[in-house]
């Protein structure tokens, strides 16, 4: 395929991926799982596993994607055409349609507090609480779906935009000005007074909390869902890669900068909770309810609570955008549509599927999936089941259905023990690991 489309620049291809994974999971859920899972402990994991279990995964996925030149279905189907592995193809474009469903809710929150904390009306109603504020918004019936609908809009016209024009053109403008905000955020609250008290939270591990099995499996989903593996994200974009652009120092890029992003966010958000003496475990309003009260008390507050949820609603643009790109570059490819037309028309199926997350906390409130709410249920059945299900897919695929010299040249990993390492991972710990929280997981419902 000729025409297909590549990168401009390797600089662009990189801001592109860590673009894809710098999102809602680096802020609004890293700090929240953080907070509930003892801060310092949870952080020293969280990285053992972005680096031990999640590159080797990064660097898979590339390679697949790359040596396909194809959409998920083709890479998935390279290494033995015509076998049944290519319904894993299948598998993950439709999970990427299912995270974007709530995601999108989500996005859809950060996009309406940023619109009211620039116009104003946020920090009108701190008399009634934020708390009150919040339940308001997530409890109506048709805001919710407005603001995620606006959100979807946005996603969808970057991505009919093509992969140069659109997707690389979005995140080369935006992720250096996210950068930015973020540093400057942390810079501000590392200087509050009584800061130092969150910065321990963050840094300073409780070593006990090690031998903790649910430590390690929030960790492990958390790294997953802030790289934004599993569901062939890494492997669509690898796929518009130039065989030029070196491919493990690509790996490395998206990696650090995922947990960088994250190790700032931290910064930005424990020592202010901490210094409004604020419960760092209050759960996934964290950013929603907790937030804006500490914002509302600090000089400039308004100005930096602007800037947070602006953050906040980029992040999640360009992490939806690269989700959106999985379906779309199946659909073209499958059906021969256009790539407005396959936009459009996944854009729309993800509004429709996402209008019970949207409700979930209004209208359906009352239905329960287990112990969950519809929103939360979709979100624990891809970390807990989607992302490892993804993972053990292309693990194997990578470690096991490509040839050992195939899989080691397509790594372009250069030493031969890193490249052993590399592939024992994919081969056995990566597999076991995550069919031990598919277990864990399954035995949990
Ligand atoms: N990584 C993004 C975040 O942190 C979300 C995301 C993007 C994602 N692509 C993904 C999550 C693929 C799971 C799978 O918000």
């Amino acid at each position: 395929m000729s025409d297909r489309e590549q990168w401009s620049s390797q600089s662009g291809f990189i801001l592109a991926t860590i673009g894809s994974a710098v999102g809602l999971g680096n802020i609004w859920r890293f700090s929240y799982v953080a907070g509930e899972n003892g801060g310092g402990a949870f952080l020293v994991l969280y990285l053992i596993y972005v680096f031990v279990i999640g590159l080797p995964l990064v660097i898979a996925e590339l390679a697949l994607g790359r040596r396909a030149q194809g959409d998920a279905i083709a890479a998935f189907d390279g290494p033995a055409p015509g076998s049944r592995w290519r319904y894993a193809g299948v598998f993950v474009g439709a999970g990427a349609v299912l995270i974007l469903s709530y995601y999108s809710v989500i996005a859809g929150w950060a996009l309406k507090y940023f619109t009211g904390a620039s116009l104003g009306h946020l920090w009108d109603t701190a008399s009634e609480g934020y708390g009150r504020y919040f339940q308001s918004f997530i409890s109506h019936t048709g805001e919710p779906v407005i603001w995620q609908a606006a959100m979807l809009i946005a996603a969808a016209l970057v991505v009919a935009g093509g992969v140069r024009g659109g997707i690389e053109t979005l995140n080369r403008f935006l992720m250096p000005l996210l950068a930015v905000i973020i540093i400057g955020l942390a810079v501000f609250a590392v200087t509050l007074p009584g800061a130092q008290r969150g910065i321990a939270f963050l840094l300073a591990p409780d070593w006990s909390a090690f031998a903790r099995a649910e430590v390690h499996a929030a960790a492990l989903g958390q790294a997953f869902f802030s790289l934004g593996i599993g569901m062939a994200v890494f492997l669509t974009y690898g796929s518009y890669m130039p065989r030029s652009f070196p491919l493990p120092r690509s790996a490395v890029a998206i990696a650090a900068g995922d947990s960088c992003f994250a190790i700032v966010a931290g910064l930005a958000i424990f020592p202010a909770v901490f210094s409004f003496g604020i419960d760092p475990t209050s759960g996934p309003e964290l950013a929603f309810i907790t937030l804006p009260q500490v914002f509302l008390q600090m000089p400039v507050g308004i100005l930096l609570g602007a800037a947070f949820f602006f953050l906040l609603s980029a992040a999640a643009l360009t992490s939806m955008v690269s989700l959106l790109e999985v379906p779309v570059a199946i659909l073209v490819q499958r059906l021969a549509m256009s790539r407005r037309r396959a936009t459009a028309l996944v854009g729309t199926a993800v509004l429709v599927l996402g209008l019970p997350s949207a409700l979930s906390f209004g209208l359906l409130s009352d239905v329960r999936i287990g112990r969950h709410g519809i929103l939360d249920a979709a979100d624990a059945a891809v970390s807990n089941f989607l992302l490892p299900i993804g993972g053990i897919l292309i693990a194997l695929t990578v470690g096991w259905r490509l040839s050992r010299q195939d899989a080691i040249a397509e790594s372009e990993l250069q030493h031969p023990w890193l490249a052993n390492a590399w592939l024992w991972v994919l081969m056995l710990m990566v597999p076991l690991t995550l069919a031990t929280i598919l277990l864990q997981s399954a035995s949990a419902l």
